[in-house]
């Protein structure tokens, strides 16, 4: 079999043996391509190169000189090479299971080579980590991130700062500081999530990542209202950061989800709406509305994912109860919310010291507890607990509310 390339005055180092081989893709092992040229050097190139790919060149002829035809006769080392490769899954949908470590890093779908180094993943089973809603909820927030520099209204904050009561003021920075805290669990758990979720699930790996850097975000610009005024931060208590260290030590990723996103930031969409319509200066008002967009597609990723796994398998809603009880028991002996943060609450939500506008602001609070429980229950259930049931694990949250 013969066949035939001419690379015109292009020299092989230069492009040239893309059409080299091109040429021999066509041929099987032994077949001879002829390659014509008028690089000066082609001969010279074409030697060490056929080496390296396994292939060889044909004795010149007697009178071979420049621009003279070269003839390459294919080897079996491609053939060889990728003989034994296999398809990482395929590149459309989610694969049941990522099923041999040895692809690696390959992308889903990807031919891969035998013999690369395995990948560590932890999660590689689909029902262990996957939604359907997941690849809906990333294309969403990747839409929808928003530059802290810009979509908040920093520079009406000392318009509103005079107005203000120093009180007020202080109990904005203790919230502020409690939620820092909180965003930065929220932070790490996705990411560390991710570090050991197979990539095959790439739409839940890019779903977490845009999660981490929302409470990137968070974290900023929380951290940038507490810090507004030029005052100190607020407090920080033993029993709230009790509360975060527990979910950073499960090491389950539907339970770690479970915990975090739908019981503690479930609860957070209530704190935040809150913290929103009594906010008392247009930055609070801004930060806490934007983190709360946010928080909503958390919640959602977290509640269909575990709905997800306890319809694979039933019998994990033991597992997530048992969860919550361990968990429940494991923060008996703590405050719960710092005490701090909940007489801002009740000063925010009255808006002054008069005893009938605090009555009213403790009031509000206590509504605020209402609704994050019935939220939680309403979440309970869609995840598939009975209705007795979610009512007696919401009830065992974490006073923390996160
Ligand atoms: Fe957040
Ligand atoms: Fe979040």
């Amino acid at each position: 079999m013969r066949a035939t390339t001419d690379l015109e005055d292009l020299g092989l180092d230069e492009g040239g043996h893309l059409l080299v081989q091109r040429g021999l893709a066509a041929l099987p092992p032994g077949g001879r391509l002829t390659v014509t040229g008028r690089h000066p050097a082609l001969r010279l190139h074409l030697a060490p190169w056929c080496r390296e790919h396994g292939h060889r060149l044909a004795d010149a002829d007697a009178d071979a000189g420049t621009g003279a035809a070269q003839v390459v006769i294919k080897g079996p080392a491609e053939e060889l090479r990728w003989r034994d490769a296999t398809r990482a899954g395929s590149a459309p949908g989610p694969p049941d299971r990522a099923a041999d470590p040895g692809w690696g890093l390959a992308a889903r779908g990807a031919l891969v080579e035998t013999g690369g180094p395995p990948i560590g993943a932890e999660w590689t089973e689909r029902d262990h980590v996957w939604a359907d809603i997941a690849p809906r909820l990333y294309a969403a927030a990747a839409a929808s991130q928003w530059d802290p520099a810009t979509a908040v209204s920093w520079p009406e904050y000392e318009t509103a700062r005079a107005a203000l009561p120093d009180e007020v003021e202080r109990a904005v920075v203790q919230v502020m500081t409690y939620l820092v805290e909180n965003e930065q669990a929220a932070l790490i758990i996705p990411a560390r999530l991710l570090s050991q979720l197979h990539p095959h699930f790439r739409e839940v790996m890019q779903l977490l990542a845009a999660q981490a850097a929302d409470e990137a975000r968070h974290v900023e610009v929380f951290t940038r209202r507490a810090t507004l005024g030029g005052g100190p931060l607020g407090t920080s208590s033993a029993g709230g950061r009790a509360s975060l260290q527990t979910l950073l030590n499960e090491p389950d990723f539907t339970t770690a989800g479970f915990l975090l996103s739908v019981l503690g930031e479930g609860t957070f969409l209530d704190l935040l709406r809150f913290l929103h319509q009594h906010a008392p200066d247009p930055v609070t008002a801004d930060v806490t509305r934007l983190a709360l967009r946010d928080e909503a597609r958390h919640v959602a990723f977290g509640t269909a994912h575990t709905a997800h796994a306890v319809q694979a398998d039933p019998g994990y809603l033991g597992t997530l109860r048992q969860a919550v009880e361990r968990r429940h028991a494991a923060l008996l002996d703590t405050a719960g919310l710092n005490a701090g943060v909940f007489d801002s609450l009740v000063l925010l939500a009255a808006g002054s010291w008069e005893p009938a506008a605090l009555r009213k602001g403790w009031q509000a609070v206590r509504e605020l507890r209402d609704q994050m429980d019935s939220g939680r229950r309403r979440r309970l259930a869609v995840i598939g607990f009975p209705d007795d049931e979610a009512a007696e694990l919401s009830a065992l949250h974490t006073r923390n509310f996160m």
